[in-house]
């Protein structure tokens, strides 16, 4: 999938101070930054972008490399559920579990920072897992947000690599 000049759908370009984003990508993408620094505008406008582009509408962008995909997973905050008797984690987990199960080698699949209100070191155990899950699907392109204290995983990604 190759984006160039991508914008968030909701910003007003007549404001001013508007970013474009350049994204050209294969597989699997992990994405860190510090607050503030737009990886959840990212990865909702390439979720916008890709589905506007499989529907054949214009994406916001100056041009839209996008390839079919047979479903558009996107994971974003987390919140509870009790009159499911769920906590937060569990609602967390069991959409991830969805994510998982229903993954093919045609899906896109985006992920904003899991496992927030969990332990650094077990949300990121539960991270790596779910991100070499993907990985091992294969699955056309995944994106992942990553919390700053699950950074490190992007340095045991590219050990995985070589
Ligand atoms: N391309 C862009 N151009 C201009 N402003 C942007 C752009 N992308 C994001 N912003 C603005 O930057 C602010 C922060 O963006 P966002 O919430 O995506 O950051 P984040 O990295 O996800 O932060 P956090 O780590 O706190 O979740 C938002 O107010 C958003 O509107
Ligand atoms: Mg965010």
């Amino acid at each position: 999938m190759k984006i160039v000049g991508l914008l968030p759908y909701w910003i007003n370009m007549a404001e001013g101070g508007a970013v474009h984003n350049t994204i050209d990508m294969q597989s699997l993408f992990l994405l860190t930054g510090a607050n503030g620094g737009g990886k959840s505008s990212l990865l909702r406008s390439i979720c916008a972008a890709a589905l506007l582009g499989i529907c054949g509408l214009t994406v916001r962008a100056e041009s839209a490399l996008i390839p079919y995909f047979d479903s558009i997973m996107l994971h974003t905050k987390s919140y509870d559920s009790p009159a499911d008797h769920k906590s937060s984690f569990q609602v967390e987990m069991s959409e991830l579990r969805s994510i998982i199960t229903r993954t093919t080698q045609r899906s896109l699949v985006l992920v904003d920072e899991i496992c927030r209100g969990t332990e650094a070191a077990k949300g990121t155990c539960i991270a790596g897992s779910i991100i070499e899950t993907l990985d091992s699907i294969g699955c056309l392109a995944s994106i992942w947000s990553l919390d700053s204290a699950q950074n490190n995983l992007v340095n045991n990604y590219e050990l995985l690599q070589k």
